[in-house]
């Protein structure tokens, strides 16, 4: 199988974390985990050069998602964020009884002005975006901070593979809360650790209605382990970097229209022909790539970059069609 459809890394994480998770698996496992994550949130604290008071660990950054909304949102209140991005946004925003206000992207995905009019109590930013891989320029995230978005969340999932960050504005700025996840550019997707970075007020709400144990022992271990070895994962950004590359010119060949992509998957788009059966069709050969059965999407497919033999393997089957 080539799993090209959850936008998780290809390439395993630093040896340092199996080497860490093998010394962890002992009987310490009886034991509950730190509910206050102090070890892997100082290691954060040093890499990132934010206090150690600004941050939290979330069972992913869905889970800190998840509390955002939780400690925020009474039902009746307006959470806002730009349409196509992450689909959990407006899944969470129901469960919690708010109004997803849905301001829609243009086909360039700029930032849409809408969207710090929207009077929210909440609004979400994933940058880069998912699905389209484009990024919003720093200068315009603080604006929109500054702007009137209620808490803005800036979803940072896969902001390794991409050129600048948000994480400057948390310092300075109450209302920003910037996610980061480790399962993207780490390669820990099936640990589940997610990071929030925001003031330590926001911080506090948040801390509230988590679970007190909501970070296993073990990804807590790994986790402190992966950052500390940025190396590992900077060279398998470069590599998937440089794959993105080779994906994007591979479909364009192919007659494909691709969005300059800063994550670690691109947006592929034949405009006015659904890819439904295209999607169909590589998951008969065991290929799997994401296709959004919804409106303004019907004609695109997000795809993963794998490794370079993955992507081959894409570009021939779709070559074959
Ligand atoms: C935009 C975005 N945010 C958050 C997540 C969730 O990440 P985690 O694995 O940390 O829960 C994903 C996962 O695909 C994502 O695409």
């Amino acid at each position: 199988m080539i799993k090209l459809n959850t936008n998780e890394n290809p390439y395993p994480p630093s040896p340092a974390v199996l080497e860490t998770l093998a010394r962890a698996a002992d009987a310490s496992v009886r034991l509950y985990p730190d509910p206050e994550a102090r070890a892997l949130r100082a290691r954060a604290a040093e890499v990132y050069g934010v206090p150690m008071d600004h941050i939290l660990a979330g069972n992913g950054s869905d889970e800190l998602l998840a509390l955002v909304l939780r400690a925020t949102v009474d039902p009746g209140d307006r959470v806002a964020f730009p349409v196509p991005s992450y689909s959990l946004y407006e899944t969470l925003v129901a469960v919690q009884g708010g109004e997803s206000v849905q301001v829609p992207f243009g086909d360039d995905f700029r930032l849409p002005p809408a969207l710090g009019r929207a009077r929210a109590r909440v609004t979400f930013l994933c940058n880069p975006n998912s699905p389209s891989g484009t990024l919003v320029p720093l200068a315009e995230v603080e604006a929109l901070a500054r702007e009137g978005a209620g808490v803005l969340v800036v979803d940072e999932a896969y902001v390794d593979f991409a050129p600048s960050h948000a994480l400057g504005l948390v310092g300075r700025l109450p209302n920003v809360l910037v996610l980061r996840t480790l399962s993207k550019s780490f390669s820990l997707a099936g640990l589940r650790v997610g990071l929030a970075f925001g003031h330590p007020e926001l911080l506090a709400g948040l801390r509230t209605v988590k679970d007190s144990y909501n970070v296993s022992r073990l990804s807590q271990a790994a986790a402190v382990a992966a950052l500390g070895d940025l190396p590992a994962m900077q060279a398998n950004v470069a590599r998937v970097r440089a794959t993105r590359s080779r994906l994007t010119a591979g479909l364009e060949r192919l007659g494909f229209r691709v969005l300059p992509s800063e994550a670690n998957f691109v947006l592929a788009r034949r405009p006015g022909v659904d890819q439904g059966p295209v999607a169909r069709a590589l998951a008969a050969r065991d290929i799997l790539v994401r296709h959004f059965a919804q409106p303004g999407l019907e004609d695109a497919l997000r795809i993963t970059v794998g490794t370079d033999d993955e992507v081959d393997a894409l570009l021939a089957a779709l070559r074959a069609r």
